[in-house]
């Protein structure tokens, strides 16, 4: 019988369907609100509170083809996908369920005679075996004395280092929630199999369906609670039974993978369809389809970030298979023709899923690059095969590199990580950022208190002191070199909101309080600083002043925002919507809804209507008026806001209408100049300006005139003939390149036919090593390439010397990798030498910095293949 992935499915719905389970269908993947999971990891989650026992469910058994992902929390295996046979992020789980209709022995025969009737998979029953918790001895004379299965193939499991309950076979849905003793069944891939204690070795068993008793609530870490019923959760994955039923050696060989695979391959015109990254890029895809397809966005938190992640890592294995145009919205196609039957929903937002992957890879081809770029460097640079985690953070941190991709890519240096070292040092940096913020923003203060906000006009004022927090608690003074926050009876100083920053500058009299920011804590202006001299106390007078100069460059930008959603409406043609916005001292940025790429001639233009409007000298006007009524007037205001009924408008004459309390110039004039400095997508369908103005507009201008001086003087060209002169210069390199190529290949032609004479046969292995005079690794890896084609079985070394360096090449043909990969000579080469490399199983290089004996290394390599690899 042909199973493909499909029938299985609708066989095991069949199977309970006809013992009476009701079918239901797979709950969203995002589970609802009262469960404490970003993804829904099991089948049983829908049925979570029928299982505590707070709701009856209208059925008491019932069936599912559960859609699951697991890429964090206790069922975790992210990192092992692509390179586990048996892991996926996102898969199906099938699973028959009884809220205390049937008992422990009932669940077992079920699965039992699914698995081994002819009629049903018909696997033979000597190829299977089962684990039990070892408490549970019901369920252990149930396999033996009903099933009839030999106590040889039951095998007792117990709790981990004596930790209560922490045992393969008591599964528990997350840190809480319903819990209990499970049996599982497992898959012998081979006959022979000596020690089934062994469970974790993927190539001998697997394990194909979890039967669990639901007995308990966990209610916290180590306190479980007996439940009044007794309930059955079963799961068995999908793609797991296919590769059984299959009989292939992986989920990813089983049909569903394999055409993605193909697809994946067609894209990038690859022959081979066995590389770990191909099954990263095939799982990882799949489930950012079924990701997507929830409404969920990539983005740097929660579900957003975990579908970011499993984009970037899918991204980065298409780059290291050289995949470099964009890719993976094009597979999208081979994913959503399956799903229909059973989710139609999919197909209409396959435009939509087409368009948020194209974006997200987009943006995240710069990240790589980069990352990747140092990332290579730090390894070239390694003197032991251990990269610092300080430099994982850093790559992280401010490269925005993710963590798993350093890791997947030391798995394939073969270079350590401290993962220990590294989680405690995360750790560590985000506690010191809670730290500081709790150091220096005292951001939870609560007080009925009203201040007068006098700032539109003054940058100055004499006020009283009205409260003074230290610690988040009120006080009657602060002291010095106190942090804390003062509010005032009326001030200059504007509390930060609408996307402005808030104000900095001083509070004194004959003390000196330095305001570092100012914030809003219901109707008060809370000025945050430090004091550093005399002291201040309660219902003293004293000097508000803001920053001035400070101020008015926020002004200007915050001028600037206006005139740019102004500009980009008419530009853009689109009822563009405000997104967010910030506005400092030295930008302005601003996000807003516009679905297609913006062009750099629209860029220009955007930029010039705000030049031609500041040069326009236009005077800005601003009223209190009922918010009701600006809305008729068509002030524009943000949808999701909620508005006092008075509010403060402000117009730009004939450019602008908003609703704004933020601080603005008098008049547009005093901008002097705008600029936009950079515009890009940030998530699906919204877009980020960012915006300088005045004198830093002027400064950046400057900045990039002095870089096109500078590369007229490098190459002594004028400015008018810069373009001209540069394109000369990348005609020239291609004309060299091709030469160096063609000259590369004339002189590995060469070496080839030299080389081939100079074959050492060592227990039927052809070795050869030797100094070559190419000074250019991809040259000699290139020639190793076809060398290799030559003398099958073979060993390859080749190596020259470059500045005192040794650089040896290490090639080693396909069919002898299992007994000797190019990484292990390198280990066996620093027996005599101290070098540093790494590379792949077929093909490695190493360096080393001293003068080496290479004849010596010669004969101590020809005297181990000799005496290690005799046969293959
Ligand atoms: N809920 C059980 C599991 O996920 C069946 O393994």
């Amino acid at each position: 019988m042909q199973y493909t992935t499909e029938k299985i499915r609708n066989m095991f719905l069949e199977f309970f369907k006809k013992k009476n389970h009701q079918i239901v269908c797979s709950s969203p993947l995002i589970p609802n609100k009262n469960c404490n999971l970003l993804f829904t990891n099991a089948g049983m989650n829908q049925f979570q509170d029928y299982f505590l026992g707070k709701k009856t469910y209208p059925f008491s058994q019932v069936a599912t083809a559960q859609r699951c992902l697991r890429t964090g929390g206790k069922h975790n295996d992210f990192q092992e996908v692509g390179y586990s046979e048996y892991h996926n992020t996102f898969f199906e789980m099938l699973g028959n369920f009884s809220f205390g209709a049937y008992s422990k022995k009932e669940a077992i025969l079920y699965a039992w005679e699914l698995l081994t009737d002819k009629k049903w998979f018909n696997i033979s029953k000597k190829k299977l075996f089962v684990t039990v918790y070892y408490k549970d001895h019901e369920t252990y004379n149930i396999w033996n004395k009903i099933i009839q299965l030999s106590t040889d193939n039951i095998i007792k499991i117990y709790d981990k280092k004596n930790q209560k309950y922490e045992s393969d076979n008591f599964w528990q849905m997350g840190d809480i929630g319903p819990c209990g003793p499970c049996t599982e069944i497992f898959f012998k891939k081979k006959n022979n199999i000596n020690n089934l204690y062994n469970l974790d070795d993927k190539k001998q068993c697997i394990e194909i369906w979890n039967i669990v008793f639901i007995q308990f609530n966990k209610i916290n870490n180590n306190e479980v609670i007996p439940l009044k019923i007794m309930s059955v959760d079963t799961g068995m994955g999908l793609e797991r039974i296919a590769s059984v039923l299959q009989n292939v050696e992986s989920n990813y060989q089983t049909d569903v993978f394999k055409k993605i695979i193909k697809n994946i391959c067609n894209i990038n015109h690859l022959i081979t369809t066995h590389n770990k990254s191909l099954n990263v890029i095939a799982d990882h895809i799949r489930a950012a389809v079924f990701i997507i397809q929830e409404k969920i966005i990539p983005s740097h938190e929660g579900r957003g970030y975990i579908l970011r992640k499993i984009i970037r890592r899918a991204l980065f294995h298409g780059k290291k298979i050289g995949i470099k145009k964009t890719f993976l919205y094009k597979l999208v196609d081979c994913i959503i023709p399956p799903v229909i039957k059973n989710n139609q929903i999919l197909d209409n937002k396959k435009y939509y899923i087409i368009n948020i992957l194209k974006e997200e890879e987009l943006q995240f081809n710069i990240t790589l690059n980069n990352g990747l770029k140092f990332l290579q460097k730090t390894i070239k640079q390694l003197k032991k095969n251990y990269i610092h985690h300080k430099t994982i953070f850093y790559l992280y941190d401010t490269l925005g590199f993710p963590i798993e991709l350093t890791q997947d890519i030391c798995r394939d240096y073969n270079i350590q990580i401290d993962q220990k070292q590294l989680d405690e040092f995360i750790l560590q940096k985000k506690n010191n950022n809670n730290y500081n913020k709790k150091n220096t923003v005292n951001n939870i203060i609560y007080t009925n208190f009203k201040s007068k906000f006098c700032g539109y006009k003054k940058y100055e004022t004499i006020a009283i002191v009205n409260k003074i927090f230290i610690n988040n608690h009120e006080t009657s003074k602060i002291l010095k070199n106190e942090t804390g926050v003062i509010i005032l009876d009326k001030t200059p100083f504007f509390g930060e909101s609408g996307g402005q920053i808030g104000d900095t500058g001083i509070i004194y009299h004959n003390s000196i309080f330095n305001v570092h920011d100012t914030k809003n804590f219901m109707n008060a202006t809370g000025h945050l600083g430090t004091l550093s001299s005399g002291k201040i106390q309660l219902y003293d007078t004293v000097f508000a002043q803001i920053d001035k100069k400070k101020r008015l460059r926020i002004q200007n930008n915050h001028t600037t925002t206006h005139l740019l959603h102004s500009a980009l409406k008419k530009i853009l043609k689109y009822p563009i919507e405000q997104k967010g916005s910030f506005i400092n001292d030295k930008y302005l940025r601003f996000d807003f809804t516009y679905p297609k790429t913006i062009q750099s001639r629209e860029i220009f233009n955007i930029e010039n209507i705000i030049n031609k409007n500041i040069q326009k000298n236009i005077i800005i006007k601003n009223k209190t008026i009922d918010f009701q009524k600006a809305k008729q007037k068509g002030y524009i205001f943000l949808k999701n806001k909620i508005y006092k009924s008075k509010i403060r408008t402000l117009s730009i004459h004939n450019v602008s209408k908003e609703i704004c309390k933020g601080t603005h110039v008098k008049q547009t004039g005093e901008i002097g100049i705008a600029k936009i400095c950079s515009y890009k997508s940030i998530a699906f369908g919204i877009k980020r300006i960012e915006m300088i103005t005045g004198i830093t507009a002027l400064h950046k201008i400057q900045e990039k005139e002095k870089k096109i001086y500078d590369i007229q003087d490098t190459l002594n060209s004028d400015y008018l003939s810069l373009i001209h002169k540069i394109k000369k210069i990348i005609n020239y390199c291609e004309t060299i390149k091709q030469e160096n190529n063609f000259l590369n290949q004339i002189i590995i032609t060469s070496y080839k036919k030299k080389l081939i004479n100079k074959i050492i046969k060592i227990n039927q292995i052809n070795f050869i090593m030797h100094q070559v005079n190419i000074h250019n690794t991809k040259s000699i890896k290139l020639l190793i390439k076809e060398l290799i084609k030559k003398i099958c079985p073979g060993i390859i070394i080749l190596f020259y010397q470059y500045n005192k360096k040794y650089i040896f090449v290490i090639g080693v043909t396909k069919n002898l990798v299992f007994k000797i990969q190019a990484t292990h000579i390198i280990k066996i080469i620093n027996k005599y030498i101290k070098s540093t490399g790494g590379g792949k199983p077929e093909l490695a290089q190493c360096t080393s910095e001293n003068i080496v004996d290479t004849m010596k290394i010669k004969t101590y390599l020809q005297d181990w293949i000799k005496s290690t690899i005799l046969y293959i």
